[in-house]
């Protein structure tokens, strides 16, 4: 368009660039990388009334049933709640069924819930994922779309069950690497350890937590220079894995938060390569909340070595061996990693061969 800046006629260069405008909408988005996308007020709305539903039901401090009821039977145990985030087929279904069914504790000791991007067409999975879909809203990446989804299945938990005690996000390509009483006794146990330090008899959360990152500033300014000012100084913001465990506090904690971080979260990116908000997020308030209540590391493996474009290292089918598993589970923390992540769809088949003897082996 430039090009015709010497014409003598103005009116030339006018009507081509009328003409061409339309043109570049449409072309604009094949050669511009993807536009953060605002979260709408109607989605915005919907969201908040649950949250506030979900936090007014859910005393923070509301204490587990006691050993024994008034009828003398003994106490329904706590459970986890297991919340998948994905926006495509749950690859490893079969699997996460196995790790359901085969256990002793597993009766009555978990539930289900599942936040599927409705702009994707998904088969539904059946067994125990039959009606675990909640409502749900579109994800992207580089959004805080990612931080709402998370959130909603959060909150939908949090009202669902209060035996709900802890709340563990994962995604289609999330494996587990123990069977379910081995991730239930890790949760649910505490050494003495921990109950010298910590002296009460509340659970933490299982959430990576680091300030060190290299990449920190950038992040901090992706939406603009000092936007994050003055509720989120750059000395409290914080980068993780958005794969965590919360405790039941901390899941009320996040869903109570409908200004303060948020309104400052939620912000579109201007700097796309710097957007994930759903890492900083949740480490974020979090480690401004109740850092102590937090261990600080998470228990879903993932590996960086090599990653391209923001995604982790993917493992594909000739990678799988029961060294595999057992390198995966191998952890510099107090408990060995209990999940791990990416692996593409066609691995269930080879995962599905080590699950007996392998995974849920323990
Ligand atoms: C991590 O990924 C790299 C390739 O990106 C691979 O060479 C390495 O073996 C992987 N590490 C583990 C523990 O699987
Ligand atoms: C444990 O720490 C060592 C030394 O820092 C490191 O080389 C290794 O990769 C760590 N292992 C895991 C599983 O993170
Ligand atoms: C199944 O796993 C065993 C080891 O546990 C291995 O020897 C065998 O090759 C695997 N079969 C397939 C089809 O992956
Ligand atoms: C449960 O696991 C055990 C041992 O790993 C295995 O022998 C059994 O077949 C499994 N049962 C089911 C129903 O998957």
């Amino acid at each position: 368009m430039l090009t015709f800046s010497s014409s003598s006629s103005p009116l030339v260069p006018t009507l081509v660039l009328l003409f061409s405008l339309p043109l570049l909408f449409l072309l604009a988005p094949r050669i511009l990388p993807p536009r953060p996308v605002p979260i709408s007020l109607p989605d915005e709305l919907d969201d908040l009334s649950l949250f506030r539903r979900a936090s007014a039901d859910s005393p923070p401090h509301r204490p587990l049933p006691s050993a024994k009821s008034r009828l003398g039977s003994t106490n329904p145990k706590p459970k986890i709640a297991f919340l998948f985030l994905t926006n495509s087929d749950l690859h490893f279904a079969s699997l996460w069924e196995q790790f359901f069914s085969n256990g002793s504790k597993s009766i009555g000791r978990y539930n289900i819930y599942i936040h599927a991007d409705p702009t994707v067409k998904i088969n539904p999975p059946g067994g125990v994922f039959t009606d675990r879909f909640i409502p749900a809203k579109r994800t992207r990446r580089s959004s805080a779309t990612l931080i709402a989804a998370a959130r909603r299945l959060l909150a939908t938990a949090l009202l669902d069950d209060p035996r709900n005690a802890f709340f563990a996000l994962l995604s289609q390509h999330c494996i587990p690497l123990h069977s379910f009483d081995f991730v239930y006794n890790t949760l649910f146990h505490r050494s003495i350890a921990e109950l010298a330090q910590f002296g009460s008899l509340q659970y933490r959360s299982f959430i990576e937590i680091l300030s060190t990152e290299s990449i920190l500033w950038n992040r901090y300014n992706a939406r603009g220079k000092n936007v994050m000012l003055p509720e989120v100084p750059f000395e409290q913001f914080r980068v993780g894995s958005q794969f965590f465990i919360l405790t039941r506090r901390h899941a009320v904690a996040v869903v109570r938060d409908r200004r303060r971080l948020w309104r400052k979260f939620k912000l579109p990116c201007v700097s796309v390569n710097s957007c994930y908000p759903e890492e900083h997020y949740f480490p974020t308030l979090l480690s401004m909340e109740d850092s102590e209540g937090c261990t600080h590391y998470t228990l879903t493996r993932v590996n960086w070595t090599d990653s391209i474009d923001g995604h982790p290292h993917t493992y594909r089918p000739p990678e799988l061996s029961p060294d595999l598993i057992y390198k995966l589970r191998q952890s510099n923390f107090t408990h060995p990693y209990l999940f791990a992540r990416k692996f593409s769809p066609d691995c269930l088949t080879p995962l599905l061969n080590i699950s007996d003897s392998v995974i849920f082996r323990d």
